[in-house]
């Protein structure tokens, strides 16, 4: 599965999704963003609605349940509903929120994220990918820029149902993870700069070489969690380098940053020594550097009334049940800023995520589609 967002496959996977909501009589709405809602109405439509859903892109060679299964599982309990003849008193609606991944254009949740009113529209639309390409112009060129605002309505209750991508369940022998929350996120963009040259000729003494210092930094990002302790995480994952030739001294290095923890606090000082230290490795290699932080997001809290029922549900349907956090980010983050939010978790096959071998067993998706059913059918009938 190989599905970034706003190219052909992603494209490819929305018709297929409209269709299927079409199929099922839903009311279809495509906002400014992208993001794509199917609503089936209640008795009392005027009521604030129940929305479900998670994400279609995926992150390169990034498996096959990760955001998929949200909306596949979401959609497959409206068809129980549907075919079961359930009416409700409030609407409930799935939604595909646009580029949750952020790997082509970052930030991630940038569909959610504008929903929410936590980004502005034009400064999304303006975020480009590598080849420079704007958010805004591969959103109208795939056919997905709807004319409805994306803005935040009245939402009963948002349920998200996803893989764990983390080992924690399998470990635990649990069925369904009960997340409390997700943890912090901050991401950078860092630039280093320093002077190219001929890899033969050029003295070791009299180097600027932009990869060694991006290294450097690359190693003290490394060293951060084992040295400042807690639940702190960080990682890059992401590095260009110019002019990428083996006999080239490399004058220019961008590679991205990403640091999270439950603790926010805790979180901004990593931030801080990074800002601090990379600076002077720069000085030392004779190298300038640019950081951006283009990405904040504080630990998320969900709604402690959705968390009990995600539990008591769980329980009811014989289903083994853990608390937990979230160390992957989500859409609920930012839904859970404007609505009541839970998540609901199944288990991944060796703690493996954002890669190929991704995988869930049918019975714990199942296990996990029938507590999202009943969650959504009792916030529904409130
Ligand atoms: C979302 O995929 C994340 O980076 O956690
Ligand atoms: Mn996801
Ligand atoms: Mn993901």
């Amino acid at each position: 599965m190989h599905r970034l967002a706003l190219t052909d496959e992603d494209k490819q996977a929305r018709d297929l999704f409209v269709q299927w909501l079409k199929e099922l009589g839903l009311e279809i709405t495509v906002d400014e963003m992208g993001n794509i809602f199917g609503k089936r109405k209640g008795r009392s439509p005027q009521l604030p609605m129940v929305l479900s859903g998670s994400h279609l892109d995926t992150q390169p060679k990034g498996g096959r349940f990760d955001g998929i299964l949200g909306v596949t599982g979401a959609l497959e309990a409206l068809r129980t509903i549907h075919e079961n003849h359930i009416d409700t008193e409030r609407s409930i609606a799935i939604v595909d929120w646009t580029d949750e991944e952020g790997t082509r254009f970052a930030p991630a949740m940038l569909g959610s994220g504008v929903w929410a009113g936590y980004f502005d529209r034009d400064w999304a639309y303006s975020r480009a990918d590598l080849a420079g390409k704007s958010f805004g112009e591969a959103l109208e060129r795939i056919g997905y820029r709807g004319k409805t605002q994306a803005r935040k309505w009245p939402v009963h209750a948002y349920y998200e149902f996803h893989i764990e991508q983390g080992p924690v369940l399998e470990k635990m022998g649990k069925q369904i993870g009960v997340p409390k929350g997700i943890l912090g996120i901050t991401w950078f963009d860092v630039y280093v700069e320093g002077q190219a040259n001929q890899a033969g000729p050029t003295p070791m003494n009299a180097r600027k070489d932009a990869l060694v210092a991006a290294a450097e930094m690359i190693l003290k990002v490394n060293d951060l969690p084992p040295k400042m302790g807690g639940d702190l995480v960080a990682t890059v994952g992401e590095i260009q380098n110019f002019p990428n030739s083996r006999n080239i001294i490399p004058d220019r290095v961008r590679f991205t940053v990403d640091i999270r923890s439950w603790d926010d606090p805790f979180k901004n000082q990593a931030a801080e020594a990074i800002k601090k230290e990379f600076p002077q490795i720069g000085q030392k290699r004779g190298c300038s550097v640019r950081m951006e932080v283009i990405w904040e997001i504080p630990h998320t809290v969900f709604a402690s009334n959705l968390v009990i029922r995600v539990e008591k549900v769980a329980s009811l349907l014989g289903y083994s049940n853990y608390s937990m956090v979230s160390g992957a980010g989500h859409d609920a983050a930012y839904v859970c800023r404007v609505a009541p939010t839970a998540m609901i978790f199944v288990p991944s096959i060796g703690g493996r995520s954002h890669v190929e071998v991704e995988r869930t067993r049918w019975e714990d998706c199942e296990a996990g589609a029938n507590v999202l059913l009943h969650c959504l059918l009792q916030s529904a009938n409130e």
